[in-house]
């Protein structure tokens, strides 16, 4: 399955099996993993066959038989939940293209039952659960074109294919309780404003959803500025 295959799959699984991730794809995981902490500065850390950090009773949503699962350590800091997300996404998307699912966990996981190493400096922002789905998810609502875009530059200007795409792949982006609360301006200058709403986790959504535009755009390579 390519990237943009990928995209078009991808929902939240809450419920996994018990088959385990092969070595072979293990590998690749761990690698990829130190590549994007090397390149975002960020410390994320995978674990295998560890069921405890998603067990007990949750007010949002529960996540059943989860026994790999990838913690999102970053920098303290302004700005980093946004690399935060961009980063993990990235990871949520390469997970598909090898058939492992994925749900991001903003609250559904046990803090204390995770096994990660904190420095100084640094915070505990999410966890991603994976692994092989019972299920493969569900659709789910959706804001429209026109809910997450602001073309007031443009214009009477045709919208561009690559813009149309890009929003297609952002709409498509896991966002915390579903909430979507973005808006894509594109400037007159070529650029392309991304604001974010205000609500729990938007800050990492926005990363999210920053990754799947560019996706979506591509060939395009749209300069994207965060407000
Ligand atoms: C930042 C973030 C935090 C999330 N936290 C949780 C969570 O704690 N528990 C949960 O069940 N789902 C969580 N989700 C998954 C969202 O509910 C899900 O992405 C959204 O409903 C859209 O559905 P989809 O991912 O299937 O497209 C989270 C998603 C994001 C992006």
């Amino acid at each position: 399955m390519d990237i943009f295959e990928a995209i078009e799959k991808r929902r939240s699984v809450r419920v996994y099996r018990d088959t385990p991730i092969e070595e072979e794809n293990k590998k690749l995981i761990n690698d990829l993993v130190a590549n994007l902490n090397e390149e975002s500065g960020q410390h994320f850390q995978v674990f295998y066959d560890e069921p405890t950090a998603f067990t007990g009773v949750f007010a949002y949503s529960k996540l059943i038989n989860v026994k790999n699962y990838i913690v999102i350590v970053g920098k303290k800091g302004k700005g980093q939940e946004e690399i935060c997300g961009y980063y993990g996404e990235k990871l949520v998307i390469f997970l598909q293209t090898l058939g492992i699912n994925t749900c991001w966990a903003g609250i559904s996981y046990k803090k204390r039952n995770v096994k990660a190493v904190i420095e100084k400096g640094e915070k505990l922002y999410l966890l991603i659960a994976m692994g092989y789905g019972k299920h493969l998810g569900h659709k789910r609502k959706s804001k429209t074109f026109e809910e997450v875009t602001d073309l007031s530059a443009w214009g009477e200007k045709e919208i561009p294919d690559w813009f149309k795409k890009g929003i297609e792949y952002a709409l498509l982006a896991p966002t915390a309780i579903n909430q979507q609360k973005f808006c894509f301006k594109p400037l007159a200058n070529g650029e392309v404003e991304l604001k974010k709403g205000v609500g729990f986790y938007s800050k990492t959504d926005i990363g999210i959803v920053k990754y799947h535009f560019e996706i979506g755009a591509l060939p395009k390579k749209a300069t994207i500025i965060i407000r």
